[in-house]
């Protein structure tokens, strides 16, 4: 039988055991700003921001490691003390042994429940985690049940240590910063205000209320309380076997106060008496407030279990909801780990790149390649708040292409780089066009190109090489002109200026430069004579795409003009000796990156768009003919590939050398994306790519071969051991985007391949030892690694739907193209999916009954049970957006006959 077993459509699962594997944590958040994660045994953690952790900050390791998670304890008379969640030094000793308590997690998104079983104290336990809709708390709500024979009488105590400080404190001043501690008995539970808040900021007043209250399921409150870690551990005493309890202290009552003390959660409910087969429940809550006056509301509103199961519903339909997509391949399994995958990109506009027990790094919001992939996914699932989404983000655009590197909870809300690094990723400019891409194709929307956006203006100039030593905080963050004036351009100027200013920035090789390091984070040695094979493509493949949008909006709305800021007028210079020449290419990046250090002149042009559109493809053809003759390397069989690097001593990475291959896999993703690769070399990547690359038991295609050298001329990734993160592991993201590549290009088989492995490890959890859900990677092992916070979710999302199940817009109209395998129907040749278009449900019904893999059939037939016109040819339907638009109703099934 499978570990995990999946209980519905919507991704909720069982697995029985939790607590018996390592790193296994679970997501539990709001919209309001607490964001926790929970182990099978209630440790983790749960925070608001980096400067506000109410509970101690946990990495993986500390998973196993720490006690000082949320328990809850029933001191049973004359038995003993039981922890509910399995975290006492009892629980401890009888684990793997046949004594050990059963115990089972149900969980689905943003909750989750673990049932408990204890044979020795004839007690059952449910403990139900949540983060409702309209208050900023946790809930733990438990439930206590004589499952005896006899009466039995129970003190139960919840027992939450309260840490109430900046992460930066846990090795940082633990002891001073617990001296700033203010601890207060309410009469429903223990609040910590500490004074001040030593952190990143330096020391400033403190105004959150950290706290831990209760009541039982009947509204009773608590009646005494452990405010303090000592009160509650006492001397020698632990969080697994606390003196208190053992020894049966009785805590103090409500309205003390204690000063200067690490603080402890620990609230105790009056004796009760247990009939057999009765329960009781408790709700705890866990927060943190500046309105320290709100907190009895609170409690208010939780103080029924009918109110806590009314909360909870609505917690759980909201979460399902949020997810609107339906993906039916006849693998329950698969269509499950789909519905974890498509709600993985809102866990990260939540969590950002930090805040889960292995994302222990960063200090919130979210990186600029990130904020823009995961709007990839929101795009296909509620695409009317990402316009605006979109040009806010493209207010971090700097007018020399580069761009603020982490962006902020609110919209507009941008930051050069919180530790002060000037640092310039050489991918950055390339995912903005990408996302804007998916936009205009979802939803007809092109206008969006000549909307005015400011740009972002701090110290760094000239693509992060100097500082504006006249720019100040009076200067404010946004780019000015010579009146003073901010200076907005259209979202098409910023596009442009991130795309062509790369153009120019290149290395000796005539490739863009790698500077800090590209979307491969670990390639970050190599910053003066490095450069990106790879997102040359990437770039290259942009200005194609940016052409190709010019010429719509001219057929479309007969624009014959774009708008540009006068300065950038010699990056469109057009003789051929600028593509080639290098030191021509710097001296024109240098000459405008002069013009616009401190303002630009607000000025504007006006040019031909046909003009500008030719320039960007005969840019993008010499990038891409350039790579084809200098960078591909040959194999003798037939198989070959593209170099994706240069290391800082100039030299080419990639190639067959004596002590074996060196191959990258991200070189070929962009160089198959971008079409700089022609059909055949697709081809040879694919057989190469298959053989040096894939390994079938640990997730599939990996991203480099291993190089046996602690390459430090071109990156720290070759200190990680080989088949870990950026050091050859199989890495999700590049994966994906790998087989999003090929199935833009038709290669199925290998596409295919590429996804159905990673599904298949993520799902095979003796391997995989995670929830359901992609993970950043797998590790030599096959363990998954770095769970839930990846843009592989995104990507693996949307090539499910726009290139698998084929539906996808075209500059507004929806194209159905399927490019299915045949064991992705079921046994009567059915697949389904469910998608929103348009600002309709859109089922399309894939009917294939010989299930013939792609190539082997064609479309023979295709209908709409609601009468749109809809035309295909055999490889594909198309629906107009003027026929969707007029279509009645919210929903329309279209039915795809493939024979
Ligand atoms: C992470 C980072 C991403 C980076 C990648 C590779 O994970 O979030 O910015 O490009 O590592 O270094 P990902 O989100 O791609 O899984």
């Amino acid at each position: 039988m499978k570990e995990i077993q999946f209980l519905d459509n919507k991704g909720t699962f069982s697995l029985k055991q939790p607590e018996n594997y390592s790193y296994l944590y679970f997501p539990v958040a709001g919209e309001r700003g607490i964001k926790s994660s929970l182990t099978p045994n209630l440790g983790g953690d749960s925070k608001l921001n980096q400067n506000a952790f109410l509970m101690e900050p946990v990495s993986s390791e500390n998973l196993h490691n720490n006690r000082s998670g949320r328990n809850f304890w029933c001191r049973v008379k004359g038995k003993g003390c039981w922890s509910a969640v399995g975290q006492s030094a009892e629980a401890e000793t009888k684990k793997f042994t046949p004594e050990q308590e059963k115990s089972e997690l149900t969980a689905g998104f943003m909750w989750q429940k673990i049932e408990r079983k204890t044979e020795n104290y004839q007690l059952g336990a449910k403990v139900l985690s949540f983060v409702p809709l309209d208050y900023n708390v946790e809930i733990m709500q438990v439930q206590i049940s004589n499952t005896g024979e006899e009466e039995q009488k129970i003190t139960p105590v919840a027992a939450i240590p309260i840490y109430g400080r900046s992460a930066d404190n846990i090795r940082d001043h633990r002891n001073v910063s617990s001296l700033l501690h203010r601890i207060r008995t309410t009469d429903c539970g223990v609040q910590v205000k500490p004074t001040l808040s030593f952190d990143e900021r330096g020391h400033q007043i403190n105004h959150l209320t950290y706290f831990v209250c209760g009541v039982s399921g009947k509204g009773e409150k608590p009646e005494r309380f452990y405010p303090t870690v000592e009160s509650f551990i006492g001397e020698g005493g632990s969080y697994t076997k606390p003196r208190a309890l053992y020894e049966e202290e009785e805590g103090g009552k409500s309205g003390a106060n204690a000063e200067g003390k690490e603080a402890m959660g620990g609230i105790c409910f009056q004796e009760t008496v247990l009939k057999p087969g009765e329960s009781v429940s408790y709700t705890i809550l866990l927060g943190a407030t500046e309105q320290e006056q709100e907190i009895p509301d609170i409690l208010r509103a939780f103080d029924s279990e009918e109110k806590v199961e009314r909360a909870f519903k609505q917690t759980e339909n909201y979460w399902k909801d949020q997810v609107n997509v339906g993906y039916y391949t006849g693998n329950k399994d698969f269509d499950n780990f789909m519905q974890w995958v498509s709600f993985q990109p809102m866990l990260r506009r939540i969590y950002g790149c930090s805040f889960l027990p292995h994302h222990d790094y960063g200090k919130g919001g979210r990186g600029w390649r990130d904020l823009w992939q995961d709007c990839l996914a929101l795009l296909i699932m509620n695409p009317s708040e990402v316009r605006q989404m979109i040009l806010d983000n493209y207010g971090g655009v700097r007018v020399d292409g580069t761009n603020a590197t982490i962006i902020g909870e609110k919209p507009g809300e941008f930051i050069a780089d919180r530790n002060n690094i000037t640092r310039v990723w050489m991918d950055h400019g390339v995912w903005p066009f990408i996302t804007t891409k998916l936009y205009m194709d979802q939803t007809g929307d092109l206008e969006l190109l000549n909307q005015q956006v400011p740009y972002f203006k701090d110290r760094q100039v000239e693509r992060g090489t100097a500082v504006d030593k006249d720019w100040d905080d009076g200067y404010g963050k946004m780019q000015k002109n010579a009146a003073d004036e901010v200076y907005m351009g259209t979202v098409l100027e910023h596009i442009l200026l991130q795309n062509l200013c790369a153009f120019y920035d290149v290395g000796e090789h005539g490739h863009i430069r790698l500077r800090g390091a590209d979307w491969n984070d670990a390639l970050d040695m190599a910053e003066q004579r490095g450069e990106s094979v790879a997102f040359t493509c990437a770039y290259a493949g942009n200005l194609k795409q940016i052409a190709r949008y010019m010429r719509i909006l001219k057929r479309r709305y007969r624009q014959q003009k774009i708008e540009l800021m006068e300065e950038m007028a010699m990056l469109f210079c057009d003789d051929s000796y600028s593509n080639k020449s290098i030191d021509k290419k710097h001296s024109i990046l240098k000459k405008y990156l002069l013009q616009c250090r401190h303002r630009v002149s607000g000025a504007k042009i006006q040019m031909d768009i046909e003009y500008a559109a030719k320039n960007l493809e005969e840019k993008a053809n010499w990038m891409m003919e350039h790579i084809r003759k200098t960078e591909w390397i040959s194999e003798e069989n037939g198989g070959g590939w593209f170099n994706s690097y240069y290391d800082n001593h100039g030299n080419a990475v990639e190639g067959i050398y004596e002590d074996g291959v060196r191959m990258m896999l991200t070189g070929q993703v962009f160089a198959i994306m971008s079409r700089t690769a022609e059909k055949n070399q697709m081809k040879a990547i694919c057989d190469s790519a298959y053989r040096h690359l894939y390994n079938r038991e640990t997730g599939g295609y990996r991203l480099n071969t291993n190089f046996r050298e602690e390459k430090y001329d071109l990156g720290r990734m070759f200190g990680f051991a080989y088949g870990e993160k950026e050091n050859g592991a199989v890495f999700s993201h590049m994966t994906v985007m790998f087989a999003n590549a090929l199935y833009q290009n038709g290669f199925v088989e290998d596409g295919h391949r590429a996804l159905q492995t990673l599904a298949d490890t993520a799902l095979n959890f003796e391997v995989s030892r995670i929830y359901p859900g992609i993970p950043e990677y797998f590790n030599a092992e096959g363990r998954g690694m770095y769970h839930y916070l990846t843009g592989a979710a995104s990507w693996y999302m949307l090539t499910m739907i726009t290139e698998v199940f084929g539906v996808r817009g075209e500059a507004g109209d929806l194209v159905i193209e399927p490019k299915l395998q045949g064991e992705q129907f079921d046994k009567n040749g059915l697949a389904e999916l469910q998608v929103n278009f348009a600002g309709k449900t859109f089922v399309i019904k894939y009917h294939n009954p010989g299930r013939k893999s792609y190539g082997g059939y064609e479309v023979s037939h295709v209908s709409c049970e609601q009468e749109a016109e809809v035309s295909w040819s055999k490889t594909r339907a198309l629906i107009k957006r003027e026929v969707i638009e007029k279509l009645k109703g919210d929903m329309a099934v279209i039915t795809v006959e493939l024979g």
